[in-house]
């Protein structure tokens, strides 16, 4: 019998592998004979560690499993799927995961991660086929027709970047993936690398191929060491598979890739300051001009795109532009890996089309609140994206419909906080957060940061007086700084004290 139980940090973080130990234990005294393999995590956090058993009706979950159930499981027939207290049912049908539209999570919590044979037999290395067997070129047409764009939060054409590269002549050429996920709420890029890594390796290739370049990093935040690990362990095993090395899949081409960990800051996730820290220098942010695609790692053009962006490409080469395409609304084609965090009943990670709303994610997935208290605000797209109030939770979920309203995407990220949340703090929390993250080369995010603090802190006593303050603060640090730290932390600032200025002692008729 088939037994899953996850290797994903958020199931060991919660037991998964005391769980499969005392699994593999009781199976051995009963004489039982079971194959544990650790895949990843489908993403229903609030069931992990979630082992899935394999029926011939398909494959059957029991979550959240604690050692001391293992004894009650295997009594009760769970190796044959039989009903239990903790039983969910075939997984597939579970409502959460039945709703979605996972393409690019598609093999996600399916496969063993790190089995080559899982992932061909899934739909893997259909992709870098296809690219081998047209011109660059064509490559990046079909990634600009599929109209993919950067998933980690800038929503830059994807193809349009590749071309840049591809046409700027050069004797080398680097592909770099940017996995220093550091938004809040976030972990799409982790469920990534740690539970179908070869996906994004062959994605990585494939962008390779379409521009010609020879060697490739990926920058992985210090605090995954599970996630660095499987990358690791998945390039090793693609170079021995043929999959990466001199002669990719013996086509002439070569590739190499190297895994590399990340400085230990949020600002080295933007694009200039992770190429400094790359090439072993402080991650402090470039001007741009140059585009990393004509002068990015070491001077020479550079691919960087973010995990879910490279990992989006196989199945867009192997299914084809208009197949991607037909997902999503206007401009944002394809789909978003969303992630319901903070006081959320249901938390995990939900792959839909672009265009649902914010309040089908919170309600039809998410549950509500966990408190059980009413949601207040909910930010998304990271620690610098804006806090969308009630009244914005039925606009859909697009790029250029989230710009109309002053707020972003980003990489998805969802925190969510009930009414007991004080808006003035949160506030605090993020010019707290770019003071203590700023990279210090630009006047208004190293100072204007920590003046922030302060202004927000003297609201106490002159409301109105130092409103009007932070709102000049704030125009000045969203035009006058030098990358998205410093000229995007005024959205959070500025969405709560428009929508929430009750929390600063301030009326509610004069601000939004
Ligand atoms: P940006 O808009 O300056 O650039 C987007 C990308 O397009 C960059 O890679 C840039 O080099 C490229 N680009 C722009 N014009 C180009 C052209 N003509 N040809 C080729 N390439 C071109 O945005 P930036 O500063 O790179 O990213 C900001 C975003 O990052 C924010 O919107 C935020 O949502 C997101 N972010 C994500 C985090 C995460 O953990 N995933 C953390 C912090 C911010
Ligand atoms: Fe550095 Fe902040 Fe300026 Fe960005 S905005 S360059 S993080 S000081």
């Amino acid at each position: 019998v088939k037994v899953y139980v996850p290797c994903d940090s958020a199931a060991l973080a919660v037991g998964a592998d005391e769980v499969a130990s005392a699994l593999l234990l009781a199976c051995a005294q009963q004489g039982l004979a079971v194959k544990i393999i650790r895949n990843g995590s489908r993403g229903l956090f609030w069931l992990e560690p979630m082992v899935e058993v394999e029926t011939a009706a398909g494959r059957v979950a029991y979550g959240p499993v604690a050692p001391e159930d293992v004894h009650s499981l295997l009594e009760s027939g769970f190796l044959q799927g039989k009903p239990h207290a903790l039983c969910q049912g075939l997984t597939e049908q579970i409502p959460y995961l039945a709703k979605q539209e996972r393409l690019t999570f598609a093999r996600m919590g399916v496969t063993d991660p790190l089995s080559l044979e899982d992932y061909a037999a899934h739909g893997g290395w259909q992709g870098l086929q296809a690219a081998l067997a047209i011109s660059g070129d064509a490559v990046v047409q079909t990634v600009l027709d599929s109209g993919l764009r950067g998933r980690g939060g800038a929503a830059f054409p994807t193809g349009i970047k590749w071309k840049t590269v591809a046409v700027t002549q050069a004797a080398q050429k680097y592909v770099v993936c940017n996995a220093d996920e550091g938004d809040s709420g976030t972990y799409s890029d982790r469920m990534t690398m740690e539970g179908d890594p070869f996906m994004l390796i062959e994605g990585m290739t494939i962008a390779a191929v379409a521009v010609g370049a020879t060697q490739g990093y990926v920058y992985i935040r210090s605090e995954y060491p599970h996630a660095f690990a499987t990358m690791q362990r998945a390039i090793q095993i693609a170079e021995q598979a043929g999959y990466l090395g001199s002669n990719i899949q013996g086509s002439g081409q070569a590739f190499h890739l190297e895994a590399r960990m990340g400085a230990g800051s949020y600002v080295c996730g933007e694009e200039t300051a992770m190429l400094e820290s790359l090439e072993g220098k402080r991650g402090i942010v470039r001007a741009k001009p140059p585009l990393p695609a004509i002068q990015g790692l070491f001077g020479q053009p550079s691919v960087i795109n973010n995990v879910i962006t490279f990992a989006s490409v196989p199945l867009i080469l192997a299914k084809g532009a208009d197949f991607y395409r037909h997902y999503g609304i206007g401009r944002s084609q394809g789909t978003l890996p969303f992630q319901l965090a903070g006081n959320i009943k249901f938390g995990g990670l939900v792959e839909k089309a672009f265009g649902l709303t914010l309040r089908e994610l919170l309600y039809d997935f998410g549950g509500g609140s966990r408190s059980g208290r009413p949601i207040k605000a909910v930010q998304v797209g990271g620690p610098l994206g804006a806090y969308v109030p009630e009244s914005d939770w039925d606009v859909m979920m697009d790029y250029e419909s989230y710009t109309a309203k002053g707020a972003v995407l980003g990489h998805g990220g969802i925190v969510v906080h009930d009414d007991t949340a004080n808006m003035k703090k949160l506030a605090r929390y993020a010019m707290e957060f770019c003071a203590i993250e700023s990279c210090g080369k630009c006047t208004p995010c190293r100072i204007g940061s920590t003046r922030g603090v302060e202004v927000i802190d003297r609201m106490t006593q002159q409301p109105e007086i130092q409103g009007a303050l932070l709102r000049d603060l704030c125009d000045t640090m969203l035009n006058g700084s030098l990358c998205a730290m410093g000229g995007m932390t005024p959205f959070p600032v500025l969405s709560a004290l428009n929508y929430y200025p009750a929390d600063f002692g301030l009326p509610a008729h004069q601000n939004v």
